[in-house]
């Protein structure tokens, strides 16, 4: 793993970063509120950009990038990618570029914990993703999920549009269910005992897709499988915050703050509290590059 962090040249006191392209990072923030109390949380969603979903992976590493550097200045102890998107396409520059600006913090995220959830559940080995075209696109899943279970089948399904009707959609409609409907219909078609949702966005969804998939089906998602690798490398590092307790979260923003309350706050099931607009400087960072992050 890049970027191993150095007990004796962090303090534990600092808080963890987290990323999204928005709000939908928000259902990995909640997991980690739960399982991990004492810690503070930092949490930027780029809502100006949302959605990635349909970007080239090229933007995506600038994008990810341009975040960590703004994450990294504001003494973030450890990295968080919250958004399948942004790592599927950008985990190793991320990896990489830390590495260079700050070998101390490490990175983690989603894809890697929920493919060995899905691996060590499915009895049939029939397996299936919904995802944002970019994720799919990439391959990811593919890889992960055959690194944990080489027989295994995946059965992906990109959904061009659900993060999106998700995220605008409060309260759900009809539409939003017909959307549903049509993405799980090749999952049932290719009989999954097991679907990852590999967005952060699609848990708000879950219950739908519990009904249209049958009990029978596990879903596995980002917050769950990722809190837990969080908890074991911030103990593993010495990293864990001392106090007993609960710590402070805050949010970052670079779209419209009341937007993102509003919509946050049904994602998190949490009230937001305090939330900075901030315009990213549209750095054109390159991967490699040893200039200081802060
Ligand atoms: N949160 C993003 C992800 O997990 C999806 C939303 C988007 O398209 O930006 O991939």
């Amino acid at each position: 793993m890049a970027g191993m962090p150095d007990a004796s040249t962090i303090s534990p006191r600092r808080p963890v970063g987290v990323f999204d392209s928005g709000v939908g990072g928000l259902t990995v923030l909640h997991e980690l509120l739960v399982h991990l109390p004492h810690e503070d949380f930092l949490y930027l969603g780029d809502t100006a950009r949302f959605p990635y979903g349909q970007r080239e992976p090229g933007e995506l590493q600038r994008f990810s990038l341009q975040i960590a550097r703004e994450l990294l200045a504001r003494d973030a102890k450890l990295m968080v990618v919250a958004c399948n998107a942004a790592t599927s396409a950008a985990l190793g520059a991320l990896r990489e570029q830390l590495a260079a600006w700050a070998p101390e913090v490490d990175v983690l995220a989603v894809v890697e914990p929920e493919s060995r959830l899905a691996a060590a559940h499915t009895p049939t080995g029939r397996v299936g993703l919904l995802a944002t075209p970019a994720t799919v696109a990439s391959g990811a899943y593919d890889r992960a999920l055959g690194a944990h279970a080489p027989k295994a089948t995946l059965t992906k399904v990109a959904c061009p549009d659900l993060a999106p009707i998700i995220q605008g959609g409060f309260p759900f409609d009809q539409r939003v269910v017909e959307t549903v409907r049509g993405y799980c219909r090749p999952l049932v078609a290719a009989r999954v005992d097991t679907v990852i949702l590999g967005c952060t966005h699609y848990p708000l969804v879950a219950p739908m897709l519990r009904r249209m998939l049958g009990p029978r089906v596990r879903l596995v998602t980002s917050g769950r499988a990722l809190a837990g690798e969080v908890e074991r490398v911030l103990v593993e590092h010495s990293l864990a915050h001392p106090r007993g307790g609960e710590g402070d979260y805050r949010f970052l923003c670079t779209g419209d703050v009341e937007a993102f309350v509003e919509v946050g706050t049904r994602f998190l099931q949490m009230p937001l509290g305090e939330v900075e607009h901030i315009d990213l400087p549209d750095w054109d960072v390159t991967v490699g590059s040893r200039e200081a992050a802060a």
